[in-house]
Parts: C-alpha cells; structure tokens; sequence
C-alpha cells in the first residue's frame, strides 16, 4: 500500500472511531489504537515515511504531520464532549409547547358588579360602599322601619350576639344595603347620585333562589327636581343596558317604610315577569330623619338583586352554584 493511501485510510478509522467513542474509557482506547506512543498505528506509518525517497519525502512529510493535526484535534474536542455531565439528550424537547400557568379569573358576581358599576357611571352615579355589620338606626329606624315591623324580628336577621356599638347598641349584619342611602346622606348635601353594591344577609332557607348572603345594587339619587320618572327612566336604560335593548321592565305597585310611592321591578322573562327588586321615592321621613328638608329635596331609592341579573343572562338556574367554588362552574365565565 502506498503510504498516502495508508496515512488517508489512518485517518478516515482514526476519526469514525473518535466520534463513535462515548464515553471516557473508550476515548482513551481509541487514543491508544491510533495516536499511543509506542504501539499506536500512527506509529507504524512513521515508518513508512523512512522508506520514502528524497523527493516525495516533503509532501509525505506535510501530510503526516496534516493527518495527526486533525485526529489529535478531533481527539481533544471529543475529549472535551465526553467529560460533560451527561444530560438525558431525549429528556427535553425544546420544540413541545410550555405548561402555562393556570390564570385565575374573576368571579361571575364580581364581573357583574363591575359591568353594573361601568353602566351607572354613564349615567352619573358615583360608586360608594360602607360597612356590612350595622347598627339599627342605619339598618332600620332611619329608614322609616317601625319598631314593631316584621323585617326586624331577631329571627329574621344576624344579630351579633358577641358585639355592640359604642353606645351599647345592638349590631346585625346589614339584611340591605338601603344603610348606604342613611349613610350617605348623613355625610352629604344634596345634588346626590350614588349606587352602593356589596353583600347583605338574612337568614333565608338555603335553595336554588335564596341564600343567607347575596348581593345588592343600591342606588340613591336626591335633588330638587327628581321625580318617578327619571326613577323610571334610570332603572329602563339600567336594564337595556344590562340585559338588551329590547328587555321589557314593568314596576307595580308594592310598599317599603323607606319608599313613598314604591314600586316593585320586574323584567319581562321567557313567559313571564321576574322580580329584580324594589324602589320608590325617598319617604319625606327619611329625608327628615338624615337632616334634610323634604320641602325643598326628594329623590328615589332603588335596591335590586345582583345575582338575579347575572343569573338571567347567563341562564344559570341555582344560586347556590355562586358559592360552592366549583371551577368546572367557574371556568365558564
Ligand atoms: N331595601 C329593599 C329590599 O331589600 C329594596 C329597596 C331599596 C326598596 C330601595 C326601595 C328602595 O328589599
């Protein structure tokens, strides 16, 4: 065999077996095989260059030393390659989509009251909130709700039996948010437009239309010139806006201590009407029992059901489904 083809064929084995080498051991053996000084085949192609005549003995010579250059280069990058730490190669797919994260999301009455909110801020109501647990004067008597009146039967309301005002007062957790309007007043003149929306408790039996705490649109506007008919007009575009511009709303007469007229709020609802809630015009009482001269301001109050709206929209049919915190429920929305 020529020595060209020789030192070609070396380099060509030399370099198969470098790359095929996985590991520490076999590097090493590969480097004895090809590249070892006493035995390696490098070694006996040294030889061949002895033999060689003067002439041919420089390009010989170059390609020699060309030849270990590369294997001995090929030998050290292997080296290098096989140290690492070995890394499961298949183990990670770079190419696979990621796991996100799961987002939470808001709850199905949080996103109401906030659409409530957006809609009565059009239309110039100022959003604000008070307290849950409340006194009677806040909860009752300023509200125009006789002693002996039924709604303040300590059977039908949460009474704190651990707690009492300042004054040793009896404290209850709020059955309306009609204590925003007393609130409100007691703190304001008049012009006023404010909705108050939070929750409110009675202890109701547990079933797919009550619950002992649901939610409630309050709402209060109070001036020198309001009149049933912007009560009218507001609670119309509330509802169009809400449920579609075509939503039927019918008020019937009905009766509240803090409402002088009231109105019952129903919507037009498949074949019949639902009830959303009460309103009426702001009792001269009332107006009185806050301070105010109910010759010169009057105003309306309404106070509707939150749930009763994002039900109806969204076709759910057990309001208990709001708080059991079931994601399969949740996710929907
Ligand atoms: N507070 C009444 C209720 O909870 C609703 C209402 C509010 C009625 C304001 C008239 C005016 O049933």
């Amino acid at each position: 065999m020529d020595p060209i083809t020789a030192l070609a064929e070396f380099e060509q084995a030399a370099l198969a077996s470098i790359a095929a080498a996985n590991n520490a051991a076999a590097l090493e053996q590969a480097r004895i095989e090809f590249l070892g000084k006493k035995q390696g085949r490098l070694k006996d192609l040294q030889s061949l260059l002895g033999k060689a005549t003067p002439e041919e003995r420089p390009v010989l010579g170059k390609r020699f030393n060309d030849v270990k250059t590369a294997v001995e280069a090929a030998l050290e990058a292997r080296q290098a390659i096989v140290a690492k730490p070995k890394v499961a190669a298949t183990a990670i797919d770079l190419t696979l989509p990621g796991t996100l994260p799961e987002l939470g999301r808001l709850h199905p009455l949080t996103q109401t009251v906030r659409e409530f909110q957006q809609i009565m801020a059009r239309f110039g109501f100022e959003v604000v909130d008070d307290r849950e647990l409340e006194d009677e004067r806040h909860n009752f008597d300023a509200l125009n709700i006789p002693l002996e009146h039924p709604a303040r039967d300590p059977l039908d309301n949460f009474y704190l039996a651990a707690a009492c005002t300042a004054s040793g007062k009896p404290v209850l957790m709020r059955s309306q948010t009609s204590t925003v309007q007393i609130r409100v007043m007691e703190q304001r003149q008049p012009p006023i437009r404010v909705i108050s929306l939070g929750r409110v408790y009675r202890p109701d039996d547990i079933d797919a239309t009550h619950h002992v705490m649901f939610h409630q649109m309050e709402g209060l506007m109070i001036g020198r010139d309001v009149t049933m008919a912007s009560l009218k007009s507001v609670l119309r575009m509330f509802a169009a806006a809400y449920l579609g511009g075509d939503t039927e709303v019918r008020f019937r007469p009905s009766f509240f201590p803090f409402t002088e007229p009231s109105v019952e709020v129903d919507v037009r609802w498949k074949n019949g009407w639902l009830e959303l809630g009460g309103a009426g015009m702001v009792d001269p009482n009332v107006l009185q029992s806050v301070g105010y001269d109910p010759e010169e301001y009057g105003g309306f109050a309404f106070g509707l059901g939150i749930a009763r709206f994002c039900m109806l929209r969204h076709g759910i049919d057990d309001i208990r489904l709001f708080y059991q915190n079931d994601v399969r429920f949740l996710r929907q929305f």
